[in-house]
């Protein structure tokens, strides 16, 4: 059985026509959508928040995997529930993850952890045990459209055989430069959910696209 999951980044959106295209994707065949909150202090750009989660919420059924890419994440885990989060990713680089995971269980939100391809992978070891997902950086996170880091295939390789060493079950993401020509490389490491999102909202076809990249 093929258990790929795919998640469009909707940061390559039409954003005056959000709805829209976030039917596109939907009936195309997205397991989730994922949404990349900036802060333009974590990362160089600042991309939308609270109330565009809300927004996309009131649009779509399928799951919101909000990736917080932001400095201080903690005030904002209850109001990114309020909005319609299902799943909150944060950052293995914050200074406070211990803090801002258990934040998000005590909100009963799904739990991800993120690392930035100039981490090790080895980072993320001391929080598996709490965790729902794990995401992978093949970018530098901030922008969408950049070129697939091919290092975060070790990475993922890695961080499969920790889990598996430790008899865990923990879905691996990979997030950046996602394309069909790169997607079976992914899968292959031991990716099991792929972000992509200039290739699926720039596409005409997003549903070849998504099937393309679950292989
Ligand atoms: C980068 C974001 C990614 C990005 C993916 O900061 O976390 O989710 O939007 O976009 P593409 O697939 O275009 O690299
Ligand atoms: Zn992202």
């Amino acid at each position: 059985m093929n258990t790929t999951r795919i998640g469009p980044s909707l940061l390559a959106a039409d954003f005056a026509r959000l709805a829209e295209d976030i039917g596109r994707v939907e009936r195309g065949g997205a397991d989730f959508l994922h949404l990349d909150v900036m802060d333009g202090h974590f990362v160089p750009n600042i991309s939308f928040g609270l109330p565009v989660v809300a927004a996309v919420r009131q649009t779509t059924r399928l799951e919101l995997d909000t990736h917080l890419m932001l400095q201080n994440p903690l005030p904002f885990i209850g109001p990114f529930k309020e909005a319609g989060a299902d799943s909150l990713v944060v950052h293995v680089e914050l200074e406070s993850t211990q803090a801002v995971l258990d934040a998000i269980r005590q909100h009963g939100l799904q739990c991800g952890l993120a690392v930035n391809p100039n981490t090790p992978v080895s980072a993320l070891y001391p929080y598996l045990d709490e965790l729902d997902s794990a995401l992978v950086m093949s970018v530098e996170p901030g922008f969408g459209g950049q070129a697939f880091q091919p290092a975060a295939l070790d990475k993922i390789r890695d961080l499969c055989a920790e889990i598996e060493r430790r008899g865990l079950d923990i879905p691996v993401g990979i997030d950046g430069g996602v394309q069909p020509g790169n997607a079976a490389d992914c899968r292959r490491a031991g990716a099991q959910c792929l972000v992509a999102g200039s290739a699926v909202f720039n596409s005409p076809d997003p549903a070849r696209v998504i099937a393309n990249l679950r292989g």
